[in-house]
């Protein structure tokens, strides 16, 4: 697992935002006006913006997140999904489900799932309700709720029909809207019961610190020894932790945190919300009769009805979510009415780790980094005459110039004194080739300044990632290890872990010789993400809990409805190659492809994509096979080719593509 904790290179906004509106105190600044000014500018090339700016640009964040208190802790969790009205114009409920469902005995431990709903811009009895949409983030231990409260919103409006709702009930268009549902899956944030690695958060700050000064696999000549101790340190105690019964006769949560039963979460989450839209039905054709007569059709029931045992799932996962969607389609292939799949994980791999390794196509996106950077010519900053091999060559120069070493950076108004390493321009050139869009531009800008000796922008950006936390009061009260001293949205890293290491039981076992070997493939596999990619079998490295419930392979079925895959041409960790083997276990699915690099297609505008992804959800119908989409944005050059004139509709999907591409994302492999 990587050392760091959330990059966000708009100073370390993006995670102390997470932890704001999961209760935590807000620390944010206000957007700048300034800013805002700034870009609305005509001509203004914000791709060449530092991504500091630009992520300041982004107005939707700013909004959300200046939510008064909620607390999960406030709704009582039930069998039955109970909406209350939580954050803006959001309703949370906690779902209680066994942690063990094959348990037979009726006893056993209950987890509450935490589940935020965006409702459909029409009411679940109206005709034209789609249904709901389960989301996933990737991950492992990627939060849905998360993910719904920043971009549940711009999501809606990529599966909903371009129109607003007329509030005519009558209306009878095929038009389609849909709700948004985010949830925590089984160890993540708010869903219950949690577990933590560390006594307290200053704990866990002050070892993550420390993990971030050894520096990285690759780091130097120690740092096998380093990271392979710590890894020994953290993940023993972790597994304990998360192993332990809290009483006779009760479940072990680490044994129910692995991704089958979390697809057996959603089937009750989809049944449930069956259950909740009849009683919603029942109501509201009670008002409809009392205010008009009668009606003999009973309509509004006749749509709304519970198909008891029979509710089909709509999704939309990305990266680990993939995973978590082909499980599902594999255990329930009956139960699937529509399922996007988007940076596809070779599901087999990831669970048997039987196949190539994913990350051969990344090298391949830092190549591209070189040509565009090459193409925009003095406007990127590391640009040099001579063609793409020279701008690489001088990146490689300068890999191998911080190796060993470190460079010192003097105190600023803000901050104090530090020093950057090797390490810390891998992680900028990391979330460059996940997000090149978001990242080139600030890869070259870091790059040429340490050429030139410059290390404060580096320096900024380490120290905006860093959230320094002291222990509550109450935490100090209740004393270490104690559910006090638990922060929600601060265990995700150790989460992803507890997830990964159970659906993957190989990577726990595995010795120091068996590690070095798998760690030089990965390097020669890929100079850019090798060495991360190896951390991240590192995180299971002592982990020792196996899973009750296990998913055989190979994942496939025969689904009820056709998947829909997604996949750029060039992704880092989720390869093309892993995109067309998925498909092809799902029979009936169609492989849509964008033109672009990076992990996911959000990584990249495409309005072509959007439109095939609204299709599929409002129509069912499936882009042609072999389908190729352009990305409408190039890092460094803007727009590819001419522009054509948008429409609104098509210029609204863009620009909240254009709000999910430039967010940066947590640092999770998948
Ligand atoms: C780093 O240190 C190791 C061990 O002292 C040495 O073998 C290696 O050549 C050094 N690398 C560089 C780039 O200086
Ligand atoms: C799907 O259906 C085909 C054709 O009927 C069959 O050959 C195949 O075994 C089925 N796959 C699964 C996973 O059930």
């Amino acid at each position: 697992m990587e050392t760091h904790k959330h990059p966000s290179l708009a100073t370390g906004r993006n995670q102390n935002d997470v932890s704001t509106w999961r209760g935590g105190r807000s620390r944010r600044n206000a957007v700048s006006p300034t800013v805002l000014a700034l870009t609305a500018l005509a001509g203004l090339s914000w791709w060449l913006l530092p991504p500091t700016l630009v992520q300041e640009i982004n107005p939707n964040l700013a909004e959300q997140l200046s939510e008064p208190q909620f607390s999960w802790s406030q709704i009582t969790p039930s069998q039955s999904l109970e909406y209350h009205d939580c954050f803006d114009g959001y309703q949370c409920a906690r779902l209680d489900v066994p942690m063990d469902y094959h348990r037979v005995d009726g006893q056993g431990t209950r987890m509450a799932i935490a589940i935020a709903r965006l409702p459909a811009k029409v009411p679940v009895t109206d005709p034209r309700y789609g249904g709901a949409i389960l989301i996933n983030p990737g991950g492992p231990g990627g939060s849905g709720v998360a993910q719904a409260l920043l971009s549940g919103r711009n999501l809606q409006t990529i599966v909903d029909a371009t129109a607003i709702p007329s509030a005519d009930t009558m209306d009878k268009s095929l038009d389609q809207y849909f709700d948004i549902i985010g949830f925590d899956p089984r160890g993540v944030d708010n869903t219950t019961p949690s577990f933590s690695c560390f006594p307290n958060l200053f704990s866990q700050k002050s070892w993550e610190l420390q993990a971030e000064a050894d520096g990285m696999l690759g780091s130097s000549a120690d740092s096998f020894m380093r990271n392979w101790q710590r890894a020994i340190a953290l993940n023993i105690g972790c597994s304990q932790a998360i192993t332990k019964p809290s009483g006779p006769g009760e479940d072990v949560l680490g044994e129910h945190t692995n991704t089958p039963p979390v697809a057996r979460d959603m089937l009750e989450i989809v049944e449930r919300h069956g259950e909740w839209r009849e009683k919603q039905g029942l109501e509201a054709q009670r008002r409809h009769d009392h205010r008009y007569g009668l009606d003999p059709q009973r309509a509004i029931i006749a749509r709304t009805v519970w198909n008891r045992g029979q509710e089909k799932l709509l999704y939309w996962g990305r990266s680990y979510g993939t995973v978590l969607g082909g499980t599902f389609a594999a255990l329930f292939p009956d139960r699937i009415q529509r399922m996007v799949l988007d940076g596809v994980v070779d599901t087999d791999k990831y669970y048997s780790d039987a196949g190539p390794d994913p990350i051969g196509d990344s090298d391949a996106i830092f190549e591209k980094f070189a040509r565009y950077c090459d193409a925009a010519g003095e406007e990127c900053p590391l640009y040099a005459a001579g063609g793409p091999a020279v701008i690489q060559e001088s990146y490689k120069a300068l890999e191998k110039s911080l190796l060993n070493t470190s460079m010192a950076v003097l105190p600023s108004t803000t901050r104090g004194p530090e020093v950057v390493t090797w390490t810390d321009l891998k992680t900028v050139l990391r979330i460059g080739v996940y997000q090149p869009l978001a990242g080139f531009a600030f890869l070259a800008e870091i790059a040429s300044d340490l050429i030139k000796g410059d290390g404060s922008k580096l320096a900024d950006f380490k120290h905006g990632r860093r959230a320094p936390s002291c222990p509550s009061d109450e935490c100090l009260i209740a004393g270490p290890w104690s559910p006090q001293c638990q922060v929600p949205g601060q265990n995700e890293l150790y989460s992803s872990s507890a997830i990964l290491c159970s659906d993957a039981e190989y990577m726990q076992k595995v010795d120091e010789q068996g590690f070095q070997q798998n760690w030089r493939s990965l390097q020669e596999l890929s100079s850019s993400v090798g060495d991360y990619w190896a951390h991240v079998r590192l995180g299971c490295v002592g982990w020792s809990v196996s899973p009750k419930w296990k998913m055989p392979v190979p994942v496939t079925g025969n689904t009820s409805h056709p998947l829909l895959f997604v996949n750029n041409i060039l992704d880092p960790v989720t390869p093309l190659q892993s995109a067309k083997k998925m498909s092809g276990a799902f029979p009936g699915s169609v492989l849509l492809q964008q033109d672009s690099e990076g992990h996911c297609t959000l990584a990249a505008p495409s309005v072509c994509v959007s439109k095939g992804i609204r299709r599929y959800f409002q129509t069912g119908e499936l882009p042609e096979p072999g389908t190729v989409c352009d990305a409408d944005l190039k890092p460094f050059l803007g727009a590819p080719g001419k522009v054509e004139a948008r429409s609104i509709e098509d210029e609204i999907l863009y620009k909240v593509l254009l709000e999910e591409a430039l967010r940066i994302r947590p640092v999770f492999p998948l």
